[in-house]
């Protein structure tokens, strides 16, 4: 036999049987493959050998060097596919086949809440209006959630039993590390409203003023329907030389229209805030109901003066909207808690 063949063939076999014992799945198959290729009696490689016979005499040295290194491979082979199935996890345990063309799983993916989802939508709306995002943070001092808004320490609303009041002070004054005399606790509080936010824009920045602020306030109501310990406002601000009431108006229909549908009732009823005069509150209908999505008014003078503007100069609105209520009206949901069970049947119609 021509050794060139001869090789060619051994070097076919070899290939063969590394890919035979490579895909041997379990250790039947990886029996049957080694009876194919190393059987003592009928196996390939013996078949072969008799070929060594054939081959010229001055080419046998080289034939049989090669024939050599061949068995040895296909050995290796064999006994690294043994290995392999003695460690191997369960996956390739007996009887089991893995079989590559069984779809995968589906991997489960996440999506924000509806709360959240709200929010983005909210500040798209908002900033088309040419109202940008301002932040402020969820523990407050009495300035910034009471005082500067015009509610004077004898208020029903700074009742201990109508927030939640932390039990450390925020020290304030001489920086002493608070031995001092001249020192003065400022009590703190989870925010009731987002219209701290307006107190903290307007300390920093002077007008024209356009900001609307998202985010979670807190205060002691009972569960039910329509209310919980918890919730998003979305405020407000406007400050400007010419701002009237009118302008609030158009603003706040303009933002129901967008949101709800053009086809949304909304009506402002005469009430009152601290900080806004005049105040109203403005209502949806919903079913055959009115339901109350918010409060806002013209931003009264003191609150003006104890920012530092000067009200001859300048007016304004502001509003506070309940988000969860929004988005409740939007989507036809008729219990606030559902937003808070964290059932994601629930959460992942949105
Ligand atoms: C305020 O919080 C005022 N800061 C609003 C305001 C801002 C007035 C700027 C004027 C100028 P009120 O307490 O009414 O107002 O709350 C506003 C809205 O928050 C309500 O209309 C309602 O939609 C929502 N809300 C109030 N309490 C709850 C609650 N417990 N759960 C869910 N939503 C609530």
């Amino acid at each position: 036999m021509n050794l060139a063949l001869f090789l060619a063939e051994l070097d076919e076999l070899l290939a063969e049987a590394q890919l035979a014992f490579n895909l041997a799945a379990n250790p039947a198959a990886l029996e049957a493959a080694r009876i194919e290729y190393l059987g003592a009696a009928k196996g390939r490689l013996k078949a072969v050998q008799k070929g060594l016979g054939a081959v010229a005499k001055e080419d046998k040295p080289a034939a049989g060097k090669r024939f050599n290194e061949v068995k040895t491979a296909i050995e290796a082979a064999f006994e690294a596919a043994q290995q392999r199935a003695a460690t191997a996890g369960p996956a390739t345990k007996a009887g089991e086949q893995f079989d590559p063309t069984i779809p995968g799983k589906p991997l489960r993916l996440g999506r924000l809440h509806p709360i959240t989802q709200t929010i983005e939508e909210l500040k798209d709306i908002m900033g088309r209006l040419g109202f940008t995002a301002a932040d402020g943070p969820e523990i407050e001092d009495e300035w910034h959630n009471f005082e500067a808004l015009n509610i004077p320490l004898d208020h029903p609303a700074r009742d201990p039993l109508e927030n939640f009041y932390l039990s450390v002070a925020a020290s304030q004054g001489t920086g002493d590390g608070g031995q001092g005399t001249g020192e003065k606790r400022q009590p703190l509080l989870l925010r009731s409203q987002t219209s701290t936010v307006q107190i903290r824009v307007m300390e920093q920045r002077q007008p024209p003023i356009r900001i609307i602020s998202l985010g979670r306030v807190y205060r002691p109501d009972a569960a039910d329907a329509t209310h919980f310990p918890m919730f998003h406002q979305m405020e407000g601000l406007l400050i400007d030389k010419h701002a009237t009431m009118a302008d609030l108006k158009s603003v706040l229909r303009m933002f129901a229209t967008s949101y709800l549908g053009a086809d949304v009732h909304v009506r402002f009823r005469p009430s009152f805030f601290p900080f806004t005069e005049p105040s109203v509150e403005a209502d949806m209908q919903w079913e055959d109901r009115w339901i109350e999505f918010g409060g806002a008014g013209m931003v009264d003078p003191h609150v003006l003066t104890a920012v530092g503007y000067d009200p001859e100069v300048y007016t304004g609105f502001a509003f506070g909207l309940g988000v969860e209520r929004l988005c409740m009206r939007r989507h036809g949901i008729t219990d606030i808690r559902e937003f808070y069970k964290n059932d994601v049947r629930f959460l992942a119609q949105f």
